[in-house]
């Protein structure tokens, strides 16, 4: 059984990627870093710490990662979050403090660590900016090699992104990270933007975690009532909202349900855009695959079984 580690940056749609990843039965979580993205990196643990105890999971070990990339304080991209996710990131639903708080060790260093003990049985999943990911490969370069498997929500291979009409808001906030990861990872695979459009739920959804009566079915049901209404009033879509981050958890676990194209990316450091990479493009090697299509039905299906076995 593979291991994996979340890496999110907590807002909505991070805390039902945290959801699916404790339902699904082809990974045990060992363990979830924060990240500065939605929101700022206390507040994504605070919000992890909190999600874990309303599931029962409070055993599952959280680290606190970086505040910000190198080169920003990613103040600006933070305040645009919080229209879509609410201004605690989990549509300003109200949950108590946590028992437990996070782990002491950093989460590059718990990243590292991971990377020696479980090498081609660990599955990183960053739902969030790769600044995390980035600086663990920068201290312990090894890592690069021995993670199996890397699978990331963020970049779009086919126009518009969310930030701007090229880029995507997890590779937008910290472009070098992304960049470097992409280049130096063993394997990875890209779940952009263009495919998690496709992937969306409804209120008639969410009814059915309220319809279970039970106090994490009603607060998962406020959280994404939140962004779905968030999608509706800033025009994004007005019949639901995207799933994003489970779909990178998704598919970590099984990429059976998405077409991946084998082309070796980068980004445009200097807004975000995911691309090609010319220098790689003709290189028989391809280290990162990217998700051009996705069974939506199926994944609709799926997700929906574990949030409701997860909620229940
Ligand atoms: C991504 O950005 C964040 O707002 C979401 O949580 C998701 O990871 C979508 O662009
Ligand atoms: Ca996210």
């Amino acid at each position: 059984k593979k291991k994996m580690i979340l890496d999110l940056d907590t807002g909505v749609d991070d805390a039902l990627a945290l959801a699916y990843a404790l339902a699904t039965p082809d990974a045990d979580l060992i363990g979830v870093v924060s990240s500065f993205g939605n929101t700022q990196v206390e507040t994504a643990a605070q919000n992890t710490l909190k999600l874990l105890e309303l599931l029962g999971k409070s055993d599952v070990p959280v680290f606190v990662g970086a505040a910000h990339s190198s080169t920003t304080d990613n103040f600006e991209t933070m305040q645009v979050s919080m229209d879509i996710h609410g201004k605690n990131a989990i549509g300003d639903v109200a949950l108590p403090e946590p028992k437990t708080i996070p782990a002491t060790t950093s989460a590059v260093d718990f990243l590292i660590a991971s990377a020696h003990q479980y090498a081609d049985d660990l599955v990183v999943v960053p739902t969030g900016p790769l600044t995390n990911l980035a600086a663990a490969f920068k201290k312990d370069p090894q890592i690069a090699d021995l993670i199996g498997n890397i699978t990331l929500m963020g970049g779009a291979l086919v126009v518009p992104g969310n930030v701007t009409p090229y880029t995507e808001a997890n590779i937008n906030q910290d472009p070098e990270a992304a960049d470097y990861v992409f280049k130096h990872a063993k394997h990875l695979v890209m779940v952009g933007l263009d495919v998690t459009l496709q992937t969306l739920l409804t209120k008639q959804e969410t009814q059915k975690w309220r319809d279970l009566g039970t106090e994490k079915g009603r607060v998962f049901a406020d959280i994404f009532d939140y962004y779905i209404d968030a999608y509706y009033n800033l025009d994004i879509n007005k019949a639901g909202a995207a799933l994003h981050d489970p779909l990178a958890v998704g598919v970590a676990v099984d990429p059976n349900f998405v077409t991946l194209l084998p082309l070796n990316m980068m980004v445009d450091v200097n807004d975000g855009r995911t691309i090609g990479d010319p220098s790689r493009l003709r290189d028989p090697h391809k280290n990162n695959y990217v998700a051009v299509e996705v069974d939506e039905p199926f994944y609709l299906e799926r997700f929906m079984n574990y949030t409701l076995a997860v909620l229940s």
